[in-house]
């Protein structure tokens, strides 16, 4: 295979982030092996600039131009290994389309990830931010992943608990530029039970048997629920969730339902999730729009760039979003994507 990366300089990066947002990488350079991810690795080391790995560029706002080198993951792979009975391992390479692979793995029969249906991005981007929808998070199925460790240049593998995930968290954020992904390692199960008690799911599917149910089923469920209530970032320029739902003590979300008892949010045993997009809701930023950016008028924790909104256009709404939150909640707000550039 001719993997001999072809670097390029000035490249628009408008069509390569779900935002839609117009920077511009001084170099760039797409690699579809690890050994050319490798090369464009040295070749920034060499002329001491930074490099930024792009998946599907689904989850960070670019605040100006990027003037180092963008290496956009290229790397595709997809095969079935370790086959035992009911289960098997599904193995994706890094640079694969994330929503593909979900339909992949469904339309084979196979159940895990069909919650994750029409969640943009790529594969190797999923485990940054343990991608998670309607009760089910990658971290429930993620076997492994490889990746080269850019402290000593080797390719590793990372179990699951090595990963540390937690709720769009995970080891890769932590210690950021240190692990570039480059395969991740599914297991998967003809016969696990599907995960449908998501209010929104449960809803979709009420009335019908379960047991009819096949993954592909369960996955266009998943996708006919998220296309009611989510902009599809080829028509309408966003980046899914832009803030977390934040994460207080009990006691907290008991005091809080007191004063609003409609307030939603998902308690658990020590403590509870906020949902961001009622706080936001609350403080009547939904359908808001000031020209160029905005929030969607569907799902209020959704920013949308409606007209050649730049990265600090967005920004500044996501402050004055995270201010206005504060004031009346006094909860502070965390920002899901990453900024790079500027
Ligand atoms: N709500 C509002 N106003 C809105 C939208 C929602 O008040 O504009 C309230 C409703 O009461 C609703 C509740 O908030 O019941 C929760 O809304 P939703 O079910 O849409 O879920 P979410 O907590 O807002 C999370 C994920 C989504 C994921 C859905 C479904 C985060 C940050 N977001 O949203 O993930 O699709 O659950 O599991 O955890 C993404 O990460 O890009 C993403 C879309």
């Amino acid at each position: 295979m001719n993997s001999e990366p072809q670097f390029r300089e000035n490249v628009f990066l408008g069509d390569l982030n779900s935002l839609g947002i117009a920077a511009r990488a001084r170099y760039f350079v797409s690699v579809t092996s690890v050994e050319a991810l490798q090369q464009a690795l040295d070749w920034a080391s060499a002329r001491a600039v930074e490099p930024l790995i792009l998946g599907g560029g689904s989850n960070l706002v670019f605040a100006g131009d990027f003037p180092g080198l963008v290496i956009r993951m290229a790397i595709s792979r997809r095969c079935w290994e370790r086959i035992d009975g009911d289960e098997a391992t599904l193995v994706l390479g890094a640079g694969e389309n994330w929503h593909d692979s979900v339909l992949y793995a469904a339309s084979a029969g196979y159940r895990g990830i069909e919650n994750l249906a029409l969640i943009p991005g790529t594969v190797g981007a999923a485990p940054v931010q343990n991608i998670g929808a309607y009760g089910t998070e990658l971290r429930d199925t993620l076997v492994d992943v490889s990746a080269l460790d850019r402290h000593n240049g080797h390719e590793i593998t990372l179990t699951n608990s090595l990963c540390h995930f937690s709720y769009r968290d995970s080891v890769f954020k932590h210690e950021p530029g240190r692990y570039v992904i480059t395969t991740v390692r599914l297991r998967l199960s003809r016969s696990r039970p599907f995960s449908l008690d998501y209010r929104d799911l449960a809803e979709y599917f009420e009335g019908q048997d379960v047991h009819d149910l096949t993954p592909l089923d369960v996955a266009r469920g998943v996708m006919s629920v998220r296309r009611r209530k989510l902009p599809d970032p080829a028509q309408l320029p966003n980046a899914g969730s832009f803030f977390k739902n934040p994460v207080v003590p009990l006691e907290t979300w008991r005091t809080l339902q007191k004063s609003y008892p409609d307030i939603a949010g998902y308690p658990g045993d020590d403590n509870a999730k906020v949902a961001a997009a009622w706080l936001i809701d609350q403080c009547g930023w939904k359908g808001y729009r000031n020209g160029k950016v905005g929030v969607h008028n569907r799902q209020a924790l959704v920013l949308v760039n409606h007209s050649n909104g730049s990265g600090q256009d967005v920004l500044a709404l996501a402050d004055r979003i995270r201010n206005d939150v504060q004031a009346r909640f006094g909860i502070a707000l965390e920002m899901e994507p990453g900024v790079v550039g500027g």
